[in-house]
């Protein structure tokens, strides 16, 4: 064999691709199929030589390389399937007053009387992944993962190996609809997952944290055969895009779920009011350690689905469910240090680090401390012993110090009042509003500050952002450490300038970064030219712009020349487009500041500029298009009978209109309720056309 330095490049670059492939294929057959075609000793000798090659030749290095991955590689190449209705997620409840809440919120969206009573249907909720099926005349045809809630994996493939998933709907019940998309929950057992970890182990395998990563890692596999040896199962709890709902509840959907074959879970059931809810929750929860599945808490559903339908959605939540998890777990560690971390809009977060402790089956190193008054009010400082709580996906959190064991020299933390990273000063801004001293410190240092700059390119090829496939957190702060990207525009720009060797060739090496990588993430930069405005708005990533107040404001303004004008202007336009903002029913007077000023920010003009000449922005679509008042403004006042004014708004946005707090010359309606005032007289100076609430109903088609 050639010794590795006496090879030319191209020598080297052929042999590390046969070996590449050599090692892959034995990877497949020895952890896919458990059925090793080499010895150790060979396969080991292969592997050495390809450390071999990479060490004399960096450039071969590539994020594919057997060398940068243990087993196959994650799967990739699913193909997407986007949602026809979003798969939502809830909203949480801590406890048994944030239920009565929901409640409430429920019976004044709908306007009830005190004596309607609102019944629940209770489920646990499955600690699993959610899946959508469809069925087209009871034959199971694609299966999907929720993805981002709009656009999902295709892993039908996968999903036909699911235990109890049936293939094809039982003719039992209500005749099958010709299309009917349920999801559910799909979950690995825990005495499954105990197996399969204890067959990993023996054969050298991947180890899973708990049952809900060995279910997910599971579902994934390129190779569906070992999907369907994973034992996988499912419950069914919802639907999506269906031709007809087979009932009037949720709990008879789901007894109709049953009678067609799928398994709803046992413990669910119909609760007659909120107080019978709580009660069903404290039984589910006795029940927990019991089940021989995992539930990480119990979800509600208002069981009327003419109320579900009229209770809708905010955001990415449905108004008619929540879930109340389960009390978090607890352990008690040691503070390692305090790092002060800089956000996106300078705000200054403390971590604390730990000493790592396990809690409910998860390693735990970093827990928030949320600002400087949570460590004052708490007394937190470095080497104390602490509590520390998980609850779900979220972050730990110190609960309390336990104070006996403080050791004797222990300070007070500091807060720093400049900022760790580039040093300009760190302050506590005064709200407008409230007059009041903010609780976050904030670095003033804006772009000049890397931390800064880099959180918001970060936020900006986020998912819920432009969503730049490959281009993550890591990649993002190496172009930033070499000049390569320092503004959002640089990111459409890379590939045009990468043409004297020097810029990506020497992000390459040291990201392990090939060519076959550069050009797939060329090709995911150049799929988001195109950007849809509430996207690009969220992207922008302007304080206390959220998802939420991006689409409220893509809605309003339609496209971004609209908003970008209409909040550029001076002098007196400034004040009536400033007004017309906070006109936006949904939109205060700190949004709108923010919103303001950003726009007013001259290195934010030209970073606009540069962004447009790369990309274009898609104009606002309202939701229903053939509705006859998308697009349209409208102002209710007066008292409202026949629907709560929540209800009136929430419909009249879910067909693409806008809801405005008051009349102006571009107000197309005023629906007009009992004791209608002053907007009343504006309206008719206006000549804006004037409704009754039953003529509006009408109009929209209700
Ligand atoms: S209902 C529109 N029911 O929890 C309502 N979700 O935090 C959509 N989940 O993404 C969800 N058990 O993966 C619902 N009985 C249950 C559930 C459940 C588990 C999961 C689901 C969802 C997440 C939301």
């Amino acid at each position: 064999m050639t010794d590795v330095k006496d090879m030319s490049a191209e020598q080297a670059k052929a042999e590390h691709q046969k070996l590449s492939h050599m090692i892959r294929s034995h990877d497949e057959a020895y952890y896919s199929h458990d059925a090793p075609v080499v010895s150790d000793a060979e396969y080991d000798r292969l592997r050495k030589r390809l450390l071999e090659l990479e060490t004399v030749f960096p450039g071969l290095v590539t994020p594919e390389s057997p060398t940068q991955s243990v087993g196959i590689a994650p799967a990739k190449g699913f193909g997407k399937v986007r949602h026809k209705v979003p798969m939502l997620s809830l909203d949480n409840a801590f406890s048994n007053d944030e239920l009565r809440e929901f409640e409430g919120r429920i019976r004044r969206f709908l306007g009830l009387g005190p004596t309607e009573e609102v019944a629940f249907f209770a489920e646990p909720k499955i600690d699993g992944l959610s899946a959508s099926l469809h069925y087209e005349n009871g034959q199971f045809t694609q299966g999907a993962t929720r993805g981002d809630g709009q656009v999902g994996e295709d892993i039908t493939g996968n999903l036909k190996g699911v235990v109890d998933l049936p293939l094809e709907m039982k003719m039992q019940g209500t005749p099958v609809p010709e299309l009917f998309e349920i999801r559910g929950e799909v979950y690995m057992s825990k005495p499954d997952f105990l197996a399969l970890n204890a067959a990993q182990v023996a054969n050298g395998g991947k180890i899973f944290a708990n049952p809900r990563n060995a279910a997910a890692g599971s579902l994934r596999l390129l190779d569906t055969a070992i999907t369907a040896s994973r034992n996988l199962r499912f419950f069914a709890y919802a639907w999506g895009e269906v031709t007809e709902v087979p009932g009037a509840t949720q709990s008879e959907v789901l007894a109709q779920f049953e009678k067609w074959g799928f398994s709803v879970n046992p413990l669910s059931r119909v609760c007659a009011n909120m107080e019978e809810a709580i009660d069903a929750y404290r039984k589910i929860e006795e029940l927990r350690a019991s089940l021989d599945y995992d539930i990480d808490g119990v979800v509600f559903k208002v069981n009327r689905l003419d109320w579900q339908d009229r209770l809708g959605f905010v955001s990415r939540s449905p108004r008619w469910a929540i879930a109340h998890k389960f009390p978090a777990e607890r352990a008690s560690t040691v503070i390692e240090g305090i790092e002060i971390q800089v956000g996106r809009t300078g705000a200054l977060t403390p971590v604390a680090r730990l000493h790592p402790v396990t809690v409910g089956g998860v390693v735990v190193s970093n827990a928030t401390l949320h600002n400087e008054e949570e460590i004052a009010r708490k007394d937190i400082r470095i080497g104390d012993t602490v509590l520390i709580q998980r609850a779900g996906d979220v972050i730990p959190q110190v609960v309390e110090v336990n104070f006996e064991k403080r050791p004797e020299d222990s300070q007070p933390f500091k807060f720093p009042t400049k900022c760790p990273v580039c040093g300009s000063h760190a302050v506590k801004e005064i709200n407008e509003t409230t007059g009041k001293e903010d609780v976050v410190r904030r670095c003033t240092g804006g772009l000049i500050c890397r931390a800064q700059a880099v959180e918001r390119l970060k936020h900006f090829v986020s998912r819920n952002a432009l969503d730049i496939d490959g281009l993550g957190a890591k990649l993002i702060e190496a172009f930033y450490e070499d000049g390569l990207v320092r503004s959002p525009a640089d990111i459409f720009t890379i590939e045009k300038r990468d043409t004297s060797p020097g810029n990506l060739t020497r992000i390459k090496n040291r990201e392990g970064f090939g060519e076959k990588a550069a050009s797939n993430l060329f090709k995911a930069i150049n799929d988001r030219r195109n950007i849809p405005l509430d996207r690009f708005i969220y992207a922008l990533g302007i304080r206390h712009i959220g998802q939420g107040n991006a689409r409220l404001l893509a809605r309003n303004y339609l496209t971004f020349e609209n908003l970008r004008s209409s909040l550029s202007q001076s002098g007196e336009a400034a004040g009536t487009a400033y007004a017309e903002l906070l006109n936006i029913d949904g939109i205060g007077a700190a949004v709108a500041n923010a919103i303001v000023e950003f726009f007013n920010e001259e290195k934010n003009q030209q970073m606009l500029d540069d962004l447009l000449a790369e990309i274009t922005i898609t104009d606002f679509e309202a939701p229903t298009r053939d509705s006859s008042i998308a697009g349209k403004t409208v102002v209710f006042t007066g008292s409202l009978e026949l629907m709560t004014r929540q209800e009136m708004k929430a419909r009249a946005e879910g067909l693409g209109a806008k809801v405005s707090g008051s009349i102006s010359a571009k107000t197309d309606y005023l629906v007009a309720g009992a004791g209608a005032g002053s907007k009343l007289k504006k309206a008719t100076e206006f000549g804006v056309t004037i409704l009754s609430e039953q003529e509006w109903l009408d109009l929209i088609g209700r």
